[in-house]
Protein backbone atom coordinates (compact mmCIF):
# COMPACT_ATOMS: atom_id res chain seq x y z
CA UNK A 1 0.00 0.00 0.00
CA UNK A 2 2.82 2.44 1.18
CA UNK A 3 4.42 1.25 -2.09
CA UNK A 4 1.57 1.71 -4.46
CA UNK A 5 1.18 5.39 -2.81
CA UNK A 6 4.72 6.50 -4.07
CA UNK A 7 3.81 4.79 -7.18
CA UNK A 8 1.08 6.51 -7.43
CA UNK A 9 2.35 9.94 -6.53
CA UNK A 10 5.34 9.88 -9.23
CA UNK A 11 2.51 9.41 -11.99
CA UNK A 12 0.73 12.05 -10.69
CA UNK A 13 4.24 14.57 -10.43
CA UNK A 14 5.26 13.42 -13.99
CA UNK A 15 1.95 14.31 -15.22
CA UNK A 16 1.71 17.90 -13.42
CA UNK A 17 5.25 18.72 -14.83
CA UNK A 18 3.70 18.89 -18.26
CA UNK A 19 1.45 21.43 -17.13
CA UNK A 20 4.41 23.54 -15.35
CA UNK A 21 6.58 23.23 -18.14
CA UNK A 22 4.79 25.55 -20.34
CA UNK A 23 7.02 28.87 -20.41
CA UNK A 24 6.25 31.50 -17.68
CA UNK A 25 4.69 34.20 -18.91
CA UNK A 26 7.82 37.14 -19.40
CA UNK A 27 7.82 40.64 -21.25
CA UNK A 28 11.35 41.66 -21.91
CA UNK A 29 9.76 45.66 -22.48
CA UNK A 30 9.35 45.52 -18.38
CA UNK A 31 13.46 45.16 -18.15
CA UNK A 32 13.88 48.46 -20.27
CA UNK A 33 15.55 51.26 -17.78
CA UNK A 34 14.64 48.75 -14.77
CA UNK A 35 17.32 49.61 -12.10
CA UNK A 36 19.20 46.13 -11.26
CA UNK A 37 21.67 45.58 -8.63
CA UNK A 38 23.65 42.32 -9.66
CA UNK A 39 26.15 40.55 -6.84
CA UNK A 40 28.85 38.21 -7.94
CA UNK A 41 28.78 39.92 -11.45
CA UNK A 42 32.42 39.91 -12.11
CA UNK A 43 32.45 35.83 -13.59
CA UNK A 44 30.18 33.14 -13.84
CA UNK A 45 26.22 33.33 -13.80
CA UNK A 46 26.01 36.98 -12.42
CA UNK A 47 27.95 37.79 -15.17
CA UNK A 48 25.57 36.00 -17.76
CA UNK A 49 23.02 37.80 -15.67
CA UNK A 50 24.86 41.22 -16.09
CA UNK A 51 24.66 41.03 -19.85
CA UNK A 52 21.31 39.67 -20.71
CA UNK A 53 19.83 42.62 -18.24
CA UNK A 54 22.32 44.89 -20.56
CA UNK A 55 20.66 43.54 -23.76
CA UNK A 56 17.16 44.58 -22.44
CA UNK A 57 18.28 48.28 -21.68
CA UNK A 58 18.19 47.60 -17.88
CA UNK A 59 20.57 50.49 -15.98
CA UNK A 60 22.84 48.48 -13.71
CA UNK A 61 25.05 47.80 -10.68
CA UNK A 62 27.06 45.12 -10.48
CA UNK A 63 29.70 44.36 -7.64
CA UNK A 64 32.10 41.40 -6.43
CA UNK A 65 35.64 41.93 -5.10
CA UNK A 66 38.05 42.69 -8.42
CA UNK A 67 37.36 45.60 -9.50
CA UNK A 68 39.49 45.29 -12.65
CA UNK A 69 37.14 42.36 -13.66
CA UNK A 70 33.91 44.62 -13.13
CA UNK A 71 35.22 47.63 -15.21
CA UNK A 72 35.43 45.07 -18.10
CA UNK A 73 32.03 43.75 -17.31
CA UNK A 74 30.60 47.11 -17.13
CA UNK A 75 31.98 48.39 -20.20
CA UNK A 76 30.89 45.13 -22.27
CA UNK A 77 26.88 46.06 -20.83
CA UNK A 78 27.60 49.25 -22.07
CA UNK A 79 28.07 48.12 -25.29
CA UNK A 80 25.21 45.64 -25.87
CA UNK A 81 23.00 48.10 -24.41
CA UNK A 82 22.63 48.70 -21.03
CA UNK A 83 21.01 52.37 -20.21
CA UNK A 84 23.44 52.55 -17.69
CA UNK A 85 26.54 49.70 -15.79
CA UNK A 86 28.36 51.46 -12.97
CA UNK A 87 30.47 49.07 -10.50
CA UNK A 88 31.36 48.90 -7.18
CA UNK A 89 33.90 46.53 -5.41
CA UNK A 90 33.01 44.87 -1.98
CA UNK A 91 33.64 42.09 -0.12
CA UNK A 92 30.81 40.40 1.45
CA UNK A 93 32.37 38.98 4.52
CA UNK A 94 33.10 42.32 5.66
CA UNK A 95 30.51 43.66 7.94
CA UNK A 96 29.77 46.68 7.01
CA UNK A 97 29.92 46.12 2.22
CA UNK A 98 26.78 44.72 1.86
CA UNK A 99 24.93 47.83 3.81
CA UNK A 100 27.47 50.32 1.54
CA UNK A 101 26.52 48.62 -1.91
CA UNK A 102 22.87 49.10 -1.79
CA UNK A 103 23.14 52.42 -0.67
CA UNK A 104 25.91 52.94 -3.84
CA UNK A 105 23.08 51.52 -6.11
CA UNK A 106 19.88 53.41 -4.48
CA UNK A 107 22.03 56.71 -4.83
CA UNK A 108 23.34 55.82 -8.25
CA UNK A 109 19.80 54.89 -9.83
CA UNK A 110 17.71 56.53 -7.40
CA UNK A 111 16.00 53.61 -6.42
CA UNK A 112 15.86 49.63 -7.08
CA UNK A 113 13.19 47.42 -9.09
CA UNK A 114 15.52 44.24 -9.27
CA UNK A 115 18.31 42.90 -6.57
CA UNK A 116 19.81 39.85 -7.77
CA UNK A 117 21.40 38.24 -5.01
CA UNK A 118 23.83 35.76 -6.37
CA UNK A 119 27.50 35.51 -5.00
CA UNK A 120 29.56 33.10 -2.97
CA UNK A 121 32.41 32.61 -1.18
CA UNK A 122 35.03 30.16 -2.37
CA UNK A 123 34.34 26.43 -0.64
CA UNK A 124 36.22 23.40 -1.06
CA UNK A 125 35.08 19.88 -2.57
CA UNK A 126 36.31 17.90 -0.04
CA UNK A 127 35.19 15.60 3.40
CA UNK A 128 34.15 18.03 6.31
CA UNK A 129 37.50 17.83 8.59
CA UNK A 130 36.40 20.15 10.82
CA UNK A 131 37.07 23.87 9.80
CA UNK A 132 34.08 25.71 11.89
CA UNK A 133 35.72 28.98 10.89
CA UNK A 134 35.68 28.41 7.29
CA UNK A 135 31.84 27.77 8.08
CA UNK A 136 31.67 31.08 9.69
CA UNK A 137 33.13 33.03 7.40
CA UNK A 138 30.98 31.33 4.10
CA UNK A 139 27.67 31.75 6.07
CA UNK A 140 28.85 34.98 6.22
CA UNK A 141 29.24 35.75 2.73
CA UNK A 142 26.83 33.12 1.11
CA UNK A 143 24.16 34.05 3.80
CA UNK A 144 24.18 36.72 6.32
CA UNK A 145 25.55 39.42 3.32
CA UNK A 146 21.98 38.20 1.44
CA UNK A 147 19.96 38.65 4.66
CA UNK A 148 21.62 41.97 5.43
CA UNK A 149 21.21 43.59 1.71
CA UNK A 150 17.51 42.66 1.35
CA UNK A 151 16.76 44.20 4.19
CA UNK A 152 18.38 47.11 3.34
CA UNK A 153 16.89 47.11 -0.05
CA UNK A 154 13.08 46.43 0.81
CA UNK A 155 12.08 49.69 1.43
CA UNK A 156 13.23 50.95 -2.25
CA UNK A 157 11.65 47.55 -3.54
CA UNK A 158 8.69 48.17 -2.09
CA UNK A 159 8.41 51.62 -3.76
CA UNK A 160 8.52 50.10 -6.71
CA UNK A 161 7.20 47.14 -6.37
CA UNK A 162 9.84 45.63 -6.87
CA UNK A 163 11.66 41.84 -7.07
CA UNK A 164 14.37 40.26 -4.93
CA UNK A 165 16.06 37.33 -6.69
CA UNK A 166 18.24 34.56 -4.06
CA UNK A 167 20.02 32.36 -6.26
CA UNK A 168 19.87 28.93 -4.38
CA UNK A 169 20.76 25.63 -5.41
CA UNK A 170 19.74 21.93 -5.33
CA UNK A 171 21.85 21.54 -2.36
CA UNK A 172 19.69 24.08 -0.55
CA UNK A 173 16.73 21.40 -0.83
CA UNK A 174 19.05 18.44 -0.53
CA UNK A 175 22.40 16.95 0.68
CA UNK A 176 25.12 15.51 -1.18
CA UNK A 177 28.90 14.63 0.29
CA UNK A 178 31.84 17.11 0.08
CA UNK A 179 29.93 20.16 0.37
CA UNK A 180 29.15 20.51 4.29
CA UNK A 181 29.77 24.04 4.17
CA UNK A 182 28.44 25.03 0.96
CA UNK A 183 25.55 23.31 1.91
CA UNK A 184 24.29 24.98 4.95
CA UNK A 185 24.70 28.71 3.78
CA UNK A 186 21.99 27.31 0.89
CA UNK A 187 19.89 25.35 3.22
CA UNK A 188 20.21 28.85 5.53
CA UNK A 189 19.23 30.69 2.88
CA UNK A 190 15.95 28.60 1.55
CA UNK A 191 14.98 28.73 5.60
CA UNK A 192 15.12 32.59 5.82
CA UNK A 193 13.75 33.74 2.56
CA UNK A 194 11.40 31.43 2.67
CA UNK A 195 10.08 33.01 6.01
CA UNK A 196 10.23 36.21 4.96
CA UNK A 197 8.27 35.65 1.70
CA UNK A 198 5.57 34.69 3.91
CA UNK A 199 6.13 37.91 6.05
CA UNK A 200 6.11 39.94 3.21
CA UNK A 201 2.64 38.53 1.57
CA UNK A 202 1.06 38.62 5.28
CA UNK A 203 1.98 42.36 5.52
CA UNK A 204 0.70 42.92 1.63
CA UNK A 205 3.77 43.79 0.85
CA UNK A 206 5.00 44.91 -3.32
CA UNK A 207 7.47 42.75 -3.37
CA UNK A 208 7.91 39.70 -4.53
CA UNK A 209 11.01 36.61 -3.61
CA UNK A 210 11.87 34.74 -6.61
CA UNK A 211 13.97 31.81 -5.23
CA UNK A 212 16.51 29.93 -7.97
CA UNK A 213 17.17 26.11 -7.78
CA UNK A 214 20.01 25.49 -9.83
CA UNK A 215 21.70 21.99 -10.97
CA UNK A 216 25.35 22.06 -12.31
CA UNK A 217 25.94 24.99 -14.40
CA UNK A 218 28.99 25.02 -16.40
CA UNK A 219 30.99 28.23 -14.33
CA UNK A 220 34.25 27.80 -14.60
CA UNK A 221 34.37 27.70 -10.80
CA UNK A 222 32.22 24.89 -10.56
CA UNK A 223 33.59 22.47 -13.64
CA UNK A 224 37.13 22.85 -11.80
CA UNK A 225 35.96 21.22 -8.06
CA UNK A 226 33.72 18.52 -9.99
CA UNK A 227 35.91 17.95 -12.81
CA UNK A 228 37.04 14.37 -11.77
CA UNK A 229 34.75 13.32 -9.09
CA UNK A 230 30.92 13.82 -10.84
CA UNK A 231 29.44 13.30 -14.10
CA UNK A 232 26.54 14.74 -13.47
CA UNK A 233 26.11 17.40 -16.89
CA UNK A 234 26.09 20.92 -16.63
CA UNK A 235 23.83 23.37 -17.96
CA UNK A 236 25.22 26.82 -19.94
CA UNK A 237 25.58 29.59 -17.51
CA UNK A 238 23.82 32.08 -20.21
CA UNK A 239 20.92 30.41 -20.53
CA UNK A 240 20.70 29.51 -16.42
CA UNK A 241 21.07 33.83 -15.95
CA UNK A 242 18.28 33.99 -18.48
CA UNK A 243 15.79 31.35 -17.08
CA UNK A 244 16.45 33.49 -13.60
CA UNK A 245 16.29 36.88 -15.17
CA UNK A 246 12.63 35.25 -16.40
CA UNK A 247 11.55 34.02 -13.71
CA UNK A 248 11.99 37.24 -11.00
CA UNK A 249 10.58 39.40 -13.65
CA UNK A 250 7.25 37.18 -14.05
CA UNK A 251 7.34 37.40 -10.51
CA UNK A 252 7.75 33.29 -9.80
CA UNK A 253 7.86 32.10 -6.39
CA UNK A 254 10.61 28.97 -6.84
CA UNK A 255 12.60 29.03 -10.46
CA UNK A 256 14.21 24.78 -10.99
CA UNK A 257 16.79 25.19 -13.45
CA UNK A 258 17.62 22.61 -15.12
CA UNK A 259 14.49 21.10 -14.92
CA UNK A 260 15.55 17.54 -12.92
CA UNK A 261 16.50 19.75 -10.34
CA UNK A 262 12.43 19.80 -9.99
CA UNK A 263 11.90 16.15 -10.13
CA UNK A 264 14.41 15.85 -7.73
CA UNK A 265 12.91 18.40 -5.32
CA UNK A 266 9.69 16.67 -5.40
CA UNK A 267 10.99 13.14 -5.04
CA UNK A 268 13.66 13.12 -2.79
CA UNK A 269 11.92 11.85 0.42
CA UNK A 270 10.25 9.10 -1.30
CA UNK A 271 12.30 6.87 -0.69
CA UNK A 272 15.54 7.98 1.53
CA UNK A 273 17.60 4.95 1.50
CA UNK A 274 17.88 4.24 -1.93
CA UNK A 275 18.41 7.71 -2.48
CA UNK A 276 21.46 8.18 -0.44
CA UNK A 277 23.00 5.28 -2.29
CA UNK A 278 23.04 6.46 -5.50
CA UNK A 279 24.27 9.48 -4.19
CA UNK A 280 26.87 8.36 -2.64
CA UNK A 281 27.72 5.30 -5.36
CA UNK A 282 28.08 8.42 -7.73
CA UNK A 283 31.03 9.43 -6.45
CA UNK A 284 34.40 7.34 -6.80
CA UNK A 285 35.47 7.24 -3.15
CA UNK A 286 37.19 5.13 -1.52
CA UNK A 287 38.48 5.71 1.91
N1 LIG B 1 27.74 26.86 -10.95
C1 LIG B 1 26.98 25.92 -10.44
O1 LIG B 1 27.09 24.74 -10.73
C2 LIG B 1 25.89 26.30 -9.47
C3 LIG B 1 24.99 25.31 -9.06
C4 LIG B 1 23.98 25.65 -8.16
C5 LIG B 1 23.87 26.96 -7.71
N2 LIG B 1 24.77 27.90 -8.13
C6 LIG B 1 24.67 29.24 -7.57
O2 LIG B 1 24.75 30.21 -8.60
C7 LIG B 1 25.37 31.38 -8.09
C8 LIG B 1 26.52 31.79 -8.98
O3 LIG B 1 27.42 30.70 -9.08
P1 LIG B 1 28.67 30.74 -10.08
O4 LIG B 1 29.04 29.35 -10.38
O5 LIG B 1 28.37 31.69 -11.19
O6 LIG B 1 29.79 31.37 -9.13
P2 LIG B 1 31.27 31.92 -9.51
O7 LIG B 1 31.49 31.78 -10.98
O8 LIG B 1 32.23 31.26 -8.58
O9 LIG B 1 31.18 33.47 -9.18
C9 LIG B 1 31.09 33.90 -7.86
C10 LIG B 1 30.98 35.40 -7.86
O10 LIG B 1 31.00 35.86 -6.50
C11 LIG B 1 32.05 36.81 -6.33
N3 LIG B 1 32.62 36.68 -4.99
C12 LIG B 1 33.40 35.68 -4.50
N4 LIG B 1 33.74 35.92 -3.22
C13 LIG B 1 33.19 37.11 -2.89
C14 LIG B 1 33.23 37.91 -1.71
N5 LIG B 1 33.89 37.54 -0.62
N6 LIG B 1 32.56 39.10 -1.73
C15 LIG B 1 31.89 39.50 -2.84
N7 LIG B 1 31.82 38.79 -3.97
C16 LIG B 1 32.48 37.59 -4.00
C17 LIG B 1 33.06 36.47 -7.43
O11 LIG B 1 33.81 37.60 -7.83
P3 LIG B 1 35.19 38.09 -7.17
O12 LIG B 1 36.09 36.90 -7.14
O13 LIG B 1 35.64 39.17 -8.11
O14 LIG B 1 34.82 38.61 -5.81
C18 LIG B 1 32.12 36.08 -8.57
O15 LIG B 1 31.67 37.23 -9.25
C19 LIG B 1 25.80 31.05 -6.66
O16 LIG B 1 24.84 31.53 -5.75
C20 LIG B 1 25.83 29.55 -6.66
O17 LIG B 1 25.63 29.00 -5.37
C21 LIG B 1 25.77 27.60 -8.99
C1 LIG C 1 3.20 49.67 -2.32
O1 LIG C 1 3.43 50.68 -3.29
C2 LIG C 1 2.63 51.86 -3.15
C3 LIG C 1 3.04 52.81 -4.25
O2 LIG C 1 2.84 52.22 -5.49
C4 LIG C 1 2.84 52.49 -1.79
O3 LIG C 1 1.97 53.59 -1.64
C5 LIG C 1 2.59 51.47 -0.70
O4 LIG C 1 2.93 52.03 0.54
C6 LIG C 1 3.47 50.24 -0.94
N1 LIG C 1 3.21 49.23 0.07
C7 LIG C 1 4.04 48.97 1.09
C8 LIG C 1 3.66 47.85 1.99
O5 LIG C 1 5.07 49.62 1.26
Amino acid sequence: MKTLTKVLLTSVTVALLAVKWNAPTFNAEILRGARVLVTGASTGIGEQMAYHFAKFGSQIVITARREQVLHQVAEKCLSMGAQKAVYIAADMSSDSDPDRVVDFALDQLGGLDYLVLNHIGSSPFSMWEGDTQHLGWLMKVNFLSYAQMAWKALPSLEQSKGSLVVVSSILGKMTSPFVAAYTSTKFALNGFFGVLSHELAMKSSNVTITTCTLGLIDTDSAMEKVKDISHVPAYPASEAALKIIMAGAARERELFYPWYTYIMTLIKDFFPATRDYIIQKSYNYSP
